[in-house]
């Protein structure tokens, strides 16, 4: 039986034949990063630093791509379905674009979740959205829902999404960050 693919917004704007000038892939577990969660900031900055020391990035955008690489790889974490498959970071430098790319594995419940968010986000005006969400938040103490539209408000970064049905209960998430490095 073929997966069933869907994708959204902006998926492979860079297309994988395209070589990259620098290319880093890590493969994290969403148990360690939850029990431990400076992981979680031990490994952006590490990506930054990297990325950084390939062109002379200031330290304005090393600390956009830290930001966005610590959000993504957190959702990655909170939302993996428990114990169940890996995170897969991949990062590609193309001089003018930061690509990164994250890999999850989710259940029915948080996949249907996250495809209402995007169309969500992709449909209405981010700053509405932006400060809707900010004055819902103070009654309610859990995850606030502003990560995303953080990164799209105050970043020059565009996203792809992609869901893929593995099995019963399990799906494979991936989000593409395209963090353009020359606007800022
Ligand atoms: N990697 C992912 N896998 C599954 N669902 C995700 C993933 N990333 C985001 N989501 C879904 O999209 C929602 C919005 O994500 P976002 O990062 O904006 O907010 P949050 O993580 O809930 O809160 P905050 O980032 O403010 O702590 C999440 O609540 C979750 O439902
Ligand atoms: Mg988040």
């Amino acid at each position: 039986m073929a997966a069933e693919i869907i994708q959204y917004s902006d998926f492979k704007l860079i297309p994988d034949i395209l070589p990259p000038e620098s290319h880093l892939f890590m493969r994290l577990q969403p148990i360690d990063m939850m029990s431990q969660w400076k992981r979680i900031g031990r490994v952006s900055d590490f990506t930054a630093d990297f990325f950084v020391n390939n062109a002379s990035l200031n330290d304005y955008i090393r600390n956009s791509v830290s930001t966005v690489v610590n959000e993504l790889v957190e959702n990655a974490a909170k939302f993996a379905k428990p114990r169940n498959g890996l995170i897969d970071l991949d990062l590609k430098y193309y001089s003018t674009i930061i690509k990164i790319e994250i890999r999850n594995i989710v259940s029915d419940r948080i996949r249907a979740n996250f495809e209402e968010i995007i169309k969500k986000n992709l449909s209405g005006d981010i700053e509405k959205l932006y400060y809707e969400q900010l004055e819902s938040l103070s009654d309610e103490g859990d995850t606030s829902g502003m990560g995303y539209l953080l990164l799209y408000k105050d970043y020059p970064i565009r996203f792809g999404y992609q869901f893929k049905k593995l099995d019963s209960d399990r799906h494979e998430v991936t989000v593409e960050a395209y963090l353009n490095i020359t606007e800022q």
